[in-house]
């Protein structure tokens, strides 16, 4: 029976915890287990064993935990209980100072908000750079490589009687020399523009026909410009011809003459010679 008239010491036993903690941060057994652990008794046995802390001798410092490497190759410290890989604290710390390092409601799993800003400021620049490049494109068009609109064609004791086809590629006109012009009546030259009356397309110049002749729709001109078969309405135009200063043949593409409109007896769609 127990004796009910005997004096108890109140002992007070943190949680298991708290006990282990205390344990662990200073080196002394957890009460209730390192004690029994110490001394090989059953702990149950002895329950007033910690009431008397000042009876007990002061516990042996533990040296320093060796590093016990496991089967996997790890390496189990104080710092990485477990068998937690040591070279992973460290990024471990780094992610945990990014993580410190973002806003609170930042919840972006690849970039920080800082970072999603930065990359749209600089796709924003990178536009308005090209969208300024290109302007300044534009303020630079390309050259023009039309030929000239006036240009002399030598000198006219140059040319025999008929048509001239030097200058078709080149200024896109026949120079052609005649005894005896349709509207002027005299001899002399005028400049035929290469261009069919009917749809643009470019004639040719058939000397075995006199004729010129478009290879689009059949239309057929005389060597006057006149036309005369296939769908073109009207003749071929004339350009402006004059003698220039130094007496060569000037052609003035610039200004056209069209005999539909009783233009070929102009002064200047023909020249005399
Ligand atoms: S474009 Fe010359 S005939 Fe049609």
């Amino acid at each position: 029976m127990a004796d009910e008239t005997k004096p108890v010491t109140p002992t007070i036993t943190p949680p298991a915890g708290e006990a282990t903690a205390a344990a662990v941060k200073t080196g002394a057994p957890a009460a209730g287990h390192s004690a029994s652990a110490a001394t090989g008794a059953n702990p149950a046995a002895t329950p007033h064993a910690t009431a008397t802390p000042a009876a007990r001798p002061a516990p042996a410092p533990r040296p320093p935990a060796a590093p016990i490497p496991d089967l996997a190759g790890k390496t189990t410290t104080g710092a990485s209980p477990g068998g937690a890989p040591a070279a992973k604290a460290p990024a471990s710390a780094a992610a945990a100072a990014t993580a410190t390092a973002r806003d609170p409601d930042d919840t972006s799993p690849l970039l920080t908000r800082r970072a999603w800003i930065g990359l749209a400021w600089g796709a924003f620049s990178a536009a308005s750079v090209a969208a300024l490049a290109a302007t300044g494109r534009f303020m630079f068009p390309n050259v023009l490589n039309e030929p000239p609109q006036q240009f002399k064609v030598g000198f006219p004791n140059e040319y025999g009687m008929g048509v001239d086809e030097r200058w078709k590629e080149k200024f896109g006109i026949w120079l052609v020399r005649v005894a005896d012009d349709i509207d002027q009546h005299v001899s002399g030259f005028y400049a035929l523009i290469v261009t069919c009356t009917h749809l643009g397309c470019t004639p040719n110049y058939l000397a075995a026909e006199s004729k010129f002749k478009c290879p689009c729709h059949g239309s057929g001109f005389r060597l006057t410009g006149v036309n005369f078969e296939g769908p073109a309405p009207r003749p071929l135009e004339r350009a402006r011809v004059v003698l220039a200063d130094d007496g060569q043949i000037l052609v003035d593409k610039s200004r056209h003459f069209q005999r539909e409109l009783g233009q070929w007896t102009d002064p200047e769609a023909f020249l005399k010679a």
